[in-house]
């Protein structure tokens, strides 16, 4: 076993935690990162899949995601934008396929002013939530207590409305079905992109990729940090009290003035406190879970699309893969489709055998793009529920009324411990701009503390 001593411990290797601990060290004070996995990134994974460069993880940066941009300037890494000329799909609830340009999708009169009504009423609301502080808006309560399903009923009768509305905050962000979080939750999370307006606009919300994939960040800052990262080091205790922590995992055990764990919220109860962590926090943690999202890739000799004119934008609240995007690598001549399938879809579908699995979501896929999806080249998917350090996936949201009740508290440090995630951000919640920003506030907290 080797024992260390550092200003701060940082326990988790993401994004958050190695921003963490990059601020620190250049605050002056010493840290060590403990990481679980082989690997630094969590959730930011690049990876070669049978010859096609893939992002099993976060990918899209969005122009308002600035904590995120500078660390990419910084880092000295380049962007580029996703594939989006031509005609976009949309499948309605008969199956029929209509392409479209823009954001509102071609549905019924009636049906997109209802859209638009809808959307605006939400911005409205958005305008008034501080996704800092969600819970101190004056009906925070009353809007915690009712599900983002049923609140979409209180507002139009019109389905296909409500299934498109619902389908961008349930489906596509936070990977729940919309009964089961509350229109509190749904407002933190338009919020935190700084309007629902901006949650519809794929253009704006998916806007551009980096060249080497999204995990050359937390690379990149592993790098910098060289021997203080430690891989394969799973913190299971951690004994904490007025002087200080110490952090044991199976080979490193890091004793330090205060620790970050950087890891998110739903893996805090998997180590044991010593002592316990106080009754707030042992309750909190329990009303934090992971939504659940399967992002499917399929790799084609060209991309076909184009050459019938589509961008490869596709969305259907009925389908399987309810959206579907143009996510063809940097250089590389090959045509790639990257699709979802959320929260009790992605369960059916994993209810199945493995190719069962893959026959259903490409026919799900050629429903968009016609028969040429169905034989792609290479086909991966990413099984963010099986891993251990994850469990799921994009990242964790509160059940009914958690928000109000317990949000205050998310970021609270105990003692010594502080707390970094993108799961506990308000601006770029559940994204990595969200992660940066917490390292970076974190840090700062601690800095302050340490009198550095
Ligand atoms: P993260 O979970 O990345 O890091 C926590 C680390 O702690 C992990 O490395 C874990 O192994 C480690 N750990 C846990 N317990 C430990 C213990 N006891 N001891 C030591 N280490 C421990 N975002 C975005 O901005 N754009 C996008 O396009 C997407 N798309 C997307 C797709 C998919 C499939 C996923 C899963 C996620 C996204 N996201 C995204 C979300 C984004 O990836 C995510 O918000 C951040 O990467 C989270 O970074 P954190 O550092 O906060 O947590």
């Amino acid at each position: 076993m080797q024992k260390i001593e550092r200003d701060v411990v940082v326990i988790g290797a993401g994004a958050s935690g190695l921003t963490a601990a990059t601020e620190l060290r250049k605050a002056g004070l010493t840290v060590a990162v403990l990481e679980a996995r082989d690997r630094v990134g969590g959730r930011l994974w690049t990876d070669d899949i049978d010859g096609a460069t893939l992002e099993i993880g976060g990918q899209w940066v969005s122009p308002d995601q600035d904590a995120l941009i500078e660390t990419l300037d910084d880092l000295g890494l380049e962007t580029y934008e996703r594939y989006r000329e031509g005609l976009n799909v949309y499948i309605g609830p008969t199956g029929e396929k209509r392409t479209f340009e823009g954001e509102i999708f071609p549905v019924a009169a009636q049906t997109e002013q209802e859209i638009v009504t809808l959307i605006e009423k939400l911005d409205a609301l958005v305008a008034e939530i501080d996704p800092d502080q969600p819970w101190a808006h004056p009906l925070a309560k009353d809007l915690d207590e009712i599900s983002f399903s049923r609140w979409l009923e209180t507002q139009t009768e019109d389905e296909e409305a409500r299934e498109n509305i619902g389908m961008f905050i349930a489906g596509a962000m936070l990977t729940k079905p919309a009964h089961a979080f509350s229109a509190l939750q749904a407002l933190l999370m338009a919020a935190s992109a700084g309007s629902f307006s901006n949650l519809v606009d794929a253009d704006f919300i998916l806007d551009k990729r980096v060249v080497g994939g999204l995990q050359q960040v937390p690379l990149l800052l592993a790098e910098r940090l060289g021997d203080d990262v430690h891989l394969n080091s799973p913190v299971r205790t951690l004994r904490w009290g007025p002087d200080g922590v110490t952090a044991i995992s199976e080979n490193v055990e890091v004793s330090a003035r205060f620790a970050v764990l950087a890891v998110p919220p739903i893996l805090i109860s998997r180590i044991s406190y010593e002592p316990p962590l106080p009754r707030r926090q042992q309750q909190l943690h329990q009303h934090l879970s992971m939504g659940f999202v399967i992002k499917v890739h399929a790799v084609y000799s060209t991309p076909f699309w184009r050459t019938n004119g589509l961008s490869g934008t596709a969305f259907s609240p009925y389908e399987l893969v309810h959206e579907a995007y143009d996510n063809s690598y940097h250089g590389d001549p090959r045509g790639t489709l990257v699709g979802f399938v959320a929260d009790e879809a992605a369960d059916g579908v994993f209810a199945v055998s493995e190719e069962e699995r893959k026959q259903r979501i490409l026919e799900s896929l050629s429903h968009y793009y016609g028969d040429e999806a169905l034989t792609p080249e290479v086909f991966y998917l990413s099984d963010w529920g099986s891993e251990e350090w994850t469990r799921g996936a994009y990242a964790a949201s509160f059940d009914m009324g958690g928000l109000a009740r317990y949000g205050a508290d998310l970021r609270t440090p105990v003692g010594p411990i502080h707390f970094s995630c993108s799961d506990l951000a308000g601006k770029g919640y559940q994204h990595v701009d969200g992660a940066i920003r917490m390292g970076i506030e974190t840090a700062a907290a601690i800095v302050e503390r340490a009198g550095a």
